[in-house]
């Protein structure tokens, strides 16, 4: 995919990398698609519809693949539009909405938060938002479904500003809505685009563009649609945030576009503006300091593992984001927390059509690496700083629990191997009662399937059957505090004291009531909703 002869420098002013976060059904997979057929990897968007049955514990990209008969199943879709190369990371909904689905965004260097019209800030989005929150990154909103009756584009920007706390700056205007929904508005260009219907969405949607005073236009909108924008515009010079790039980039404010995935309608205005105004990779903090991705020392960080599930073979692929430096096949590299050297000699990349073994990658880019079982979520890979290390990933509140032994007592070995793996790999969280042994564990999840999915592989790749009791906590906390200095804690009778993989304390409690109970009641207490 990558041009020839385009110096480090050129090759990452054209990445650009981010992560798509909705609720389940806003239009998350729809408009990928779209992404796709505008920049020419796929030739015609298929029906989306009759997907609903398979939604089930397969991922969005796994769905595209069965759909439309490309090889996305991946967390990881390259691409390219007008000359950028793309890098979009599949953030999981539904069911296997689990911890990958925050650790991707950890990889990505913005998001798009798409919404649905009718429904507005859903519950899923807002998780994710308060992930892209925490890095600062920047965040698009994309509000989708306008051919559909929703709700009005004010309410939506308040909506927007009242539940998730960021202040929006309309970029695109919706002219109309459902079967009026007729085009945008671009504020920027103050500009018009009126779309023709086309065949639905399936092939890219024309338009007409012109100024907004154009006659042409009380035509093809009629007058009430035409007036309308009119009123609209003005309203929203005088009540919108304006546009401040800086605020923007810092993740302070989001800029909104209104569209239809399913009609293209919005789509490519979207993508036009959400390009030129994100920025390419920038430098990432590290133990050395601020990395500059435009260096000659090749580095990055593994954000997430993938085992395979076929049980002959127990290899598993690690995702690895360049962070600087150009990438080249087979190159020798420093593992730095475990101060090794490992060749990557089978490097893939997921080209939207394909996976593809590559020569060479750039900053912004993902790389799928063998791993052998030597590496874990956060490690850092570096050509020439063997002490490099870029800031930890952290480990996020899971919000489900069970208690876990085996079944089979003379199992206790392949049981503690097996969870000790699905733990490095991020799929589980383990906890141990203080003095406990390793025979019961209490297992956290952010997403109930990572349950099956436990039982599943334990069963499949190490021989054991296990027993697994919920456990009625919804919440953990990390304690900052040194607790041998701190002294016995004051808690409720519901609130359990365990040890993490690190020996870290943590709290699991059962509601927000014992969180305040706690801080009210141990003065000086700090807690931490992810851990380092
Ligand atoms: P997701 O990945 O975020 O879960 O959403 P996905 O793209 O799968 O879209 C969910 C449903 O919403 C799909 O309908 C899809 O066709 C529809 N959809 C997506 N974008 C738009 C849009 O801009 N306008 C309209 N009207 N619909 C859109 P489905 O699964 O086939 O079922 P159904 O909800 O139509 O019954």
């Amino acid at each position: 995919m990558t041009e020839q002869n385009l110096s480090l420098t050129d090759e990452i002013k054209r990445r650009r990398t981010f992560a798509i976060i909705s609720h389940p059904d806003a239009g998350k997979t729809t408009l990928t698609e779209k992404f796709l057929l505008y920049g020419g990897a796929i030739r015609e968007a298929g029906s989306v519809k009759s997907r609903r049955s398979q939604k089930h514990a397969v991922s969005d990209w796994m769905e595209i693949e069965k759909q439309r008969g490309i090889s996305v199943a991946s967390s990881v879709l390259q691409f390219e539009y007008n000359n950028f190369c793309i890098n979009i990371l599949d953030t999981p909904g539904h069911q296997d909405f689990s911890e990958d689905t925050y650790r991707t965004l950890m990889a990505a260097d913005s998001a798009v938060m798409v919404i649905d019209s009718a429904k507005g800030v859903e519950d899923q989005t807002k998780k994710l938002f308060q992930v892209c929150k925490m890095r600062g990154i920047p965040i698009f909103t994309f509000i989708n479904k306008m051919d559909r009756k929703g709700k009005d584009p004010f309410e939506l920007l308040e909506d927007i500003e009242n539940v998730l706390g960021i202040r929006s700056c309309p970029v695109n205007w919706p002219i109309g809505s459902g079967k009026e929904f007729k085009g945008v508005f671009n504020r920027h260009k103050n500009q018009i685009e009126v779309f023709d219907d086309g065949n639905h969405g399936q092939d890219i949607a024309k338009s007409i563009t012109g100024e907004v005073s154009d006659e042409k236009f009380n035509t093809l909108l009629g007058d009430a649609l035409h007036e309308q924008l009119l009123n609209d515009i003005e309203l929203l010079d005088i009540a919108g945030d304006n546009f401040d790039l800086d605020a923007i980039l810092n993740g302070e404010l989001t800029p909104v576009f209104f569209g239809s995935a399913l009609t293209n309608f919005g789509v490519e205005p979207f993508l036009e503006s959400f390009l030129e105004i994100t920025s390419p990779p920038s430098p990432r903090s590290s133990n050395l300091g601020d990395i500059d991705p435009n260096t000659n020392n090749f580095s990055g960080f593994i954000f997430k593992i993938q085992a395979n599930m076929d049980k002959n073979h127990r290899d598993r692929i690690a995702f690895l984001r360049i962070c600087s430096g150009k990438f080249e096949k087979g190159m020798t590299v420093t593992h730095v927390q475990r101060n090794k050297k490992v060749k990557l000699s089978q490097p893939q990349q997921f080209v939207a059509q394909d996976r593809v073994i590559i020569d060479s990658a750039y900053p912004g880019d993902i790389i799928g690496i063998h791993d052998p079982g030597i590496f874990n979520i956060g490690d850092t890979l570096s050509e020439k700083q063997s002490n490099l290390q870029y800031t930890n990933i952290p480990q996020f509140a899971p919000e489900h629990f069970m208690r876990v032994s085996t079944k089979n007592a003379l199992k206790r070995k392949q049981f503690v191997k097996g969870i000790t793996q699905l733990s490095e790999e991020g799929a589980i969280q383990v906890y141990r009662q203080p003095n406990g042994g390793m025979e019961e564990l209490i297992i956290g999840v952010v997403g109930v399937l990572q349950f099956e999915v436990l039982e599943y592989r334990l069963k499949q790749e190490y021989n054991v059957d296990i027993l697994m009791n919920p456990l009625p906590y919804r919440y953990v906390r990390w304690i900052e505090n040194d607790l041998s200095k701190f002294g016995k804690l004051s808690m409720t009778m519901d609130t359990l004291l365990v040890e993490d993989k690190n020996s870290n304390p943590v709290l699991l409690l059962q509601n927000e009531w014992s969180i305040r109970h706690l801080l009210e009641r141990n003065e000086g207490l700090v807690l931490k909703e992810t851990s380092l």
